[in-house]
């Protein structure tokens, strides 16, 4: 959600700002912009995708100046637009500004600047800050940039220009991401590395309110009271054809292809003889003995795999969980005890529902356990214990790794907590670890399922509803495999417990209707084929998913999809390969952006 990237160096700073931005394109925008300074600040910026605004700077000759800040927009105040794009100038075109974020006081602070004489261009939140800038600037950037944080509320990452500082960016951030990546004799600020991985992979991360003074040679880091903040540089780990297509269509089914690798790198290291070791995170044996109760907090598929979370402790640990979607969490006032403990999932670590609830539970003395996978995000850093789910980069909005290795960091924490508790023999503690660590190979095996799974997608590719059902560990699954129908082919879906379905929603089921019946589960399994033949009853058309050598199924259902068979515990993360590539095969079937999917955003760094 909007993108920031900022250069300063020798070198052209318009094709490093467009490449940037491209870079993270992912998260989600609907228009884009520049600002370089040259002779004067140049702004050149457009409603629509970078290759729009790129043509609009060849067509005015190109933007020259080895200084500058770009912006893809993700709208909130305001329609996509030219004129509510970013960058914002003030009035005398003296500052220039890129945000991400809210500013939560904005038509105050507009109201008292119309007062002063600004006059205003556009509808967003953003020209506020570059107009208060500007009645505040008194030639000294750092001064003005102070001065503009106490009057502000709400998140911001901040990149200004100001025509009479040609060789300074200045930035900052609260609550919304931003890094700054240090290269020799340049220097940038980015929303997150795949727009820095080409120019260097060294960077700072950023504690809110810190501000950077970026200039060719130098970067300097300061408190609200002007101290010098010493840095600890930061190294990526991974290479940035992690984060290139390599010649996949689309980054989502690279990433799908990605799963076994993905899960395997997040349990091999956390598996040593057999034995589950969680050395990261500061839990003795008597602190997970006394765990009370486990909150797990997340928004979208991370809630989700949550869902798998609380089937799996409860049913191992027998510890009561609770499972918030973030956004409800934060407002419900929740009851929390001094023995809780508080699970927070986020891919990106930047959701800023899940870290305002994180900060809510703190707040509450509560002690904070998070599952990130972008290594040194706010999420990782205001938690007391981090596991990191080692899924690489994430480029695609609609996750698949990075829920899978959520998934199995939920698996490694049951077996843990339910081994430490005694609620788990030895015998079985080392069936099911054995188990566990033979998934990659099971996921593989269900990666061929390409061809079976484009063919249905064509069949299904124009339904007006689907339906997936489930019990269980299979109802937490239905939910994300009818999260992706829906994120990427705009296909209506919805994912209802099997049993349930009859209380009401099967009113909706007509001749054809496409039923998913997840069906995974020993010991529900005969339920769900009755629940299979109460749809069947109604007309509808029914693709099953079972295990491998659960045959009686295909005698109810139109067509089966079979996956291995392993224990019940693990089908999570076999389930929904093939509703995975279902989903991606339906989407570009419908000729969907798939990696882009319309109105969503990777990383939600708003309310
Ligand atoms: C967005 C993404 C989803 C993701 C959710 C939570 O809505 O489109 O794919 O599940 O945010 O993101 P997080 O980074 O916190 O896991």
């Amino acid at each position: 959600m909007c993108g920031i990237v900022g250069y300063i160096g020798q070198n052209e700073a318009a094709p490093i700002l467009i490449k940037g931005l491209k870079k993270l394109e992912y998260r989600g925008y609907d228009s884009a912009g520049i600002a370089v300074f040259g002779d004067g600040i140049h702004v050149v910026k457009t409603k629509g995708r970078l290759a729009d605004l790129d043509q609009k700077v060849q067509q005015q000759g190109g933007v020259k100046g080895m200084v500058g800040i770009g912006h893809t927009r993700w709208a909130t105040h305001g329609a996509p637009s030219d004129v509510n794009s970013h960058p914002h100038t003030s009035m005398n075109g003296r500052i220039s500004v890129v945000h991400n974020g809210i500013i939560e006081n904005y038509l105050q602070l507009k109201a008292e600047l119309e007062e002063k004489g600004y006059v205003f261009a556009s509808e967003t939140d953003t020209e506020v800050v570059a107009q208060l800038f500007d009645s505040c600037y008194n030639g000294d950037m750092v001064d003005t940039l102070i001065q503009v944080i106490g009057k502000i509320r709400g998140s911001y990452a901040l990149g200004i220009l100001c025509n009479e500082k040609p060789d300074e960016i200045v930035a900052v951030r609260k609550d919304s991401p931003m890094l700054v990546g240090l290269g020799k004799g340049e220097n940038f600020i980015a929303s997150d590395i795949p727009a820095l991985l080409e120019y260097t992979k060294d960077y700072y991360l950023l504690n809110d309110n810190e501000i950077v003074v970026l200039k060719k040679d130098s970067v300097t880091i300061l408190d609200m009271d002007k101290n010098e903040i010493q840095k600890e540089i930061y190294n990526v780990t991974w290479d940035i054809s992690a984060a290139e297509k390599g010649g996949y269509d689309y980054f989502m089914m690279k990433e799908i292809m990605e799963q076994p690798k993905a899960f395997q790198a997040t349990i091999s290291p956390r598996i040593v003889d057999g034995d589950i070791q969680l050395d990261q995170i500061q839990y003795t044996n008597e602190d997970i003995q006394n765990i009370n109760r486990i909150h797990i907090i997340a928004c979208g598929s991370a809630w989700h795999a949550a869902i798998v979370g609380k089937y799996v402790i409860e049913g191992y640990a027998r510890i009561p969980v609770e499972v918030d979607l973030a956004s409800e969490f934060r407002y419900r006032n929740p009851i929390l005890n001094q023995n809780d403990v508080c699970i927070v999932i986020s891919q990106s670590g930047e959701t800023a529902d899940t870290l305002a609830a994180l900060r809510e539970a703190k707040r509450q003395g509560i002690r904070i356990l998070s599952i990130v996978n972008v290594v040194g995000s706010s999420i990782a850093r205001e938690s007391d214990d981090v596991l990191y789910t080692w899924a690489g980069p994430e480029i695609a909005v609609a996750t698949t790794k990075g829920y899978s290795t959520q998934v199995a960091l939920m698996y490694l924490l049951a077996l843990k907590f339910g081994q430490v508790r005694g609620h788990i023999s030895k015998e079985d503690m080392q069936m099911l670890v054995k188990e566990l660590q033979q998934i990659p190979d099971c996921i593989e095996k269900l990666l061929s399922l390409q061809d079976e799974m484009k063919a249905l997608a064509k069949a299904h590719a124009h339904a007006n509803d689907v339906f997936v059902i489930g019990r269980g560990i299979d109802y937490a699954v239905a939910m994300e495999g009818s999260l992706k129908l829906k994120e990427i082919s705009y296909i209506h879906s919805e994912a209802y417990a099997a049993g349930e379905l009859k209380h009401g929603t099967i009113s909706l089921i007509e001749e054809g209707t496409l039923v998913i019946a997840i069906a995974t589960q020993d010991q529900l399994y005969e339920k769900l084929v009755s629940n299979v033949k109460e749809v069947k009853a109604r007309g509808a058309y029914v693709v099953a998913l079972a295990k491998e050598g659960n045959t009686e199924i295909a005698e109810v259902a139109d067509k089966v999809i079979y996956i291995p068979h392993v224990h019940d515990t693990f089908t999570a993360s076999l389930n929904v390969i093939p509703m995975q590539i279902f989903a991606y095969y339906v989407a570009v079937e419908r000729g969907c952006d798939v990696d882009m999917p319309r109105n969503l955003a990777k990383s939600v760094t708003v309310e």
